[in-house]
């Protein structure tokens, strides 16, 4: 019997990565037709395509006619962009602008993902017009992206997001999951920033997001343009981590919260908060409360096997 494929098309980059999985899982359970893309961790499920390899993009774009892209792939730690700058710009600049050329080849609207570091972090809440002023060299390679891909194509989105966490591979892939150990092991204390406000938001709420984002675009060919997606509780790693411990019925009186600006690595906006009152007044978005999303996406990660028992069944 024929299986009805459906007749909207998304390609998905970084379809391996902590945000393009949900994204691509997003589209998929709402009768598109995705096609992800990854790289070294492509293999089974997705397309394995180097996106440095312009004929290689060329070709599935050409191939696939997706109608939406949404543009997840980058190199994202900032300081990895800082030890590799000529890598990270090839992918975030380079690679972007490609894109969007081939996007417009075939008329798809492109979404692509940038960061609240292009701001400086100085007078937030931040609007769409506000001026970017990153400080580190990674807001500056999605600043540029976000340049050039408007500059190849006029009909593209940029969607601004902060620190993502969601379902790891690995607690290392999220600056928020990264800390679930260091709440864990409760017999050594940690020392936990207590200085850089953020604003933690679900991958899968950003999924969401892009994909009502698409379904507008395909009845208004007016959406277009930069937005901003966050979520809206404000708090610093030490108050994110007191908050997993709370969410687990941990204590947290090992964790200490530090409250000066920090020496080591690449320069952090103090507070980059979004607005995404443009978005909201569309009527998209959606918000997963923190304590919530961190139980789904951190309970695999439990060490202490009983919680799970007592917490979940
Ligand atoms: N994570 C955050 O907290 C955060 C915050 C704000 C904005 N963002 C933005 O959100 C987007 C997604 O971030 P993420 O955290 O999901 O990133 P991620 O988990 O680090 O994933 C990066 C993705 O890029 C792919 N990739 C790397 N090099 C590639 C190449 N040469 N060709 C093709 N694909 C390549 C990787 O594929 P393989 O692994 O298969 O090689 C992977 O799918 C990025 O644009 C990032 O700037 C992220």
């Amino acid at each position: 019997e024929d299986v009805a494929v459906p007749s909207r098309r998304v390609l998905i980059t970084g379809a391996t990565g902590l945000l393009g999985r949900a994204v691509f899982k997003e589209f998929n359970e709402n009768n598109w037709n995705a096609v992800g893309c990854g790289y070294r961790r492509a293999q089974p499920r997705f397309e394995q395509i180097n996106l440095l390899d312009s004929i290689a993009v060329h070709d599935i774009i050409h191939e696939f006619q997706p109608h939406v892209i949404v543009h997840c792939a980058a190199e994202r730690r900032p300081d990895v962009v800082e030890s590799q700058p000529d890598a990270a710009s090839q992918l975030n600049v380079a690679a972007s602008a490609n894109l969007a050329k081939e996007a417009a080849g075939v008329g798809a609207f492109l979404i692509y993902i940038s960061t609240d570091y292009v701001f400086d972090g100085t007078s937030p809440p931040y609007k769409e017009t506000d001026v970017p002023n990153p400080l580190n060299l990674y807001g500056k390679t999605k600043l540029e992206g976000e340049k050039a891909v408007l500059e190849n194509n006029e009909e593209t989105a940029v969607l601004r997001i902060p620190v993502l966490y969601g379902e790891v591979e690995r607690l290392e892939e999220s600056a928020v999951t990264v800390m679930f150990d260091k709440v864990q092991f409760s017999n050594k204390s940690a020392n936990m920033d207590h200085w850089q406000q953020r604003f933690p938001t679900n991958v899968k709420d950003v999924a969401a997001v892009c994909r009502q984002l698409a379904e507008k675009r395909m009845l208004d060919p007016s959406i277009k343009g930069t937005f901003h997606w966050s979520g809206n509780e404000q708090m610093t790693k030490y108050e994110m981590a007191c908050a997993i411990a709370d969410a687990f019925n941990l204590p947290s009186s090992h964790l200490r919260p530090i409250t000066d600006s920090p020496v080591v690595g690449a320069l952090r906006p103090k507070n980059a908060q979004l607005d995404c009152s443009k978005l909201e007044m569309l009527g998209i978005g959606q918000r997963t409360p923190f304590r919530a999303g961190i139980r789904e996406s951190l309970w695999p990660f439990l060490v202490d096997k009983r919680w799970r028992q007592t917490v979940f069944h």
